[in-house]
């Protein structure tokens, strides 16, 4: 089984061996490997069993060290880099050399971020490389949030995981890149459209990157989903009321559903901020209480509502 420790020079010895150490970020915990090293960055594909044809993003140190890695970058994306970053942002950007096509999986474009957590920042000083890490879950379940997700999903597949403590955002971060002058998200995230509007002016559009011709493998229908059949509701009313209260799971977001014993209430006081932080430890713990399905309640869609909508949309399109 994985040490479960704080301890960064241990982090940097097993990864300098070409090792896989699953890390903390303010987002998801990840799965990370020397981004410059084929082999190392195969293991994360092994051990994720993820397909190879779906990139990796690589977290580095500070914006100081993105021109080592990526080619020139487009104002409005300089822009956000300044205002996210540390944080829940990861921009597209054309590659250097110096980052092999597996951890891009052929394309020309790299997805680079700095994420906001002491320790893992620490551990990036420490390397003379970047970390490619994805989401440490296996491929198509929940994102991890807690060192203990990662033990109990791949914990006799790695060394170590470095103990950073629950993540304080608690879902994935926001991916921008440009397309023909325009910035393009490519996964909604942490980071809403409205504060990514905010930052590069009017004059810039934003859009959102077309689900029929998928660029982000992320953007696939499914994904992040239980093992449990999910199911999404709207108001209290719509429950089913031909199933036995017992064999249902419901997540609500503000207000508590009578005649339901097992339910959890992920922010009494309305904040998304709390529930985006809760979500995916929650749909983990509901999962594993293997009752026949989990309602979950959509959120207000719009900000972070909308992220949160579209992970729920894609969990429960898996069934
Ligand atoms: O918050 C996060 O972004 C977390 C933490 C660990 O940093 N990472 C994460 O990684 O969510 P992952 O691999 O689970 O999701 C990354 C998404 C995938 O959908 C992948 O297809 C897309 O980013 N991606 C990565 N590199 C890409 C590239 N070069 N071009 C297009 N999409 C890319
Ligand atoms: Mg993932």
């Amino acid at each position: 089984m994985a040490l479960v420790s704080t301890d960064i020079k241990e982090a940097a010895k097993w990864l300098r061996a070409g090792e896989v150490v699953a890390i903390p970020t303010e987002t998801v915990y990840g799965l990370a490997a020397n981004a410059l090293d084929v082999n190392a960055v195969k293991k994360v594909y092994e051990v994720k069993k993820r397909p190879q044809s779906n990139p990796l993003i690589i977290h580095i140190p500070g914006v100081h060290a993105l021109s080592r890695y990526a080619k020139e970058v487009p104002v409005p994306l300089r822009k956000l880099a300044d205002a996210f970053w540390p944080g829940p942002l990861t921009l597209l950007l054309e590659k250097n050399d110096i980052v092999p096509d597996a951890t891009t999986s052929g394309s020309s474009r790299v997805a680079v971020r700095v994420p906001d957590h002491p320790l893992t920042i620490s551990l990036l000083q420490e390397l003379d490389f970047p970390l490619a890490a994805p989401s440490a879950n296996p491929f198509g379940y929940i994102s991890p949030t807690k060192p203990e997700h990662v033990i109990s999903q791949l914990g006799d597949r790695i060394p170590m995981v470095l103990d950073g403590g629950p993540c304080t955002k608690g879902i994935e971060s926001t991916i921008v890149g440009m397309e023909n002058g325009k910035v393009c998200i490519y996964r909604m995230g942490m980071v809403t459209e409205e504060a990514i509007q905010k930052v590069i002016g009017q004059e810039t559009e934003v859009l959102y990157a077309s689900h029929s011709k998928p660029v982000a493998p992320g953007m696939l229908p499914w994904h992040y989903a239980p093992h449990t059949p999910l199911y999404l509701f709207d108001e209290i009313d719509d429950l089913p009321k031909e199933l036995s209260p017992e064999s249902i799971a419901v997540i609500a977001f503000t207000r508590s559903v009578p005649g339901f014993p097992h339910q959890v209430i992920l922010s009494e006081k309305g904040s998304l901020e709390e529930a985006a932080n809760r979500l995916y430890d929650v749909l983990i713990e509901t999962d594993k209480a293997g009752l026949e399905r989990i309602y979950c309640q959509r959120f207000p869609d719009q900000g972070l509502g909308k992220s949160l909508n579209e992970r729920l949309g894609k969990a429960a399109g898996k069934k």
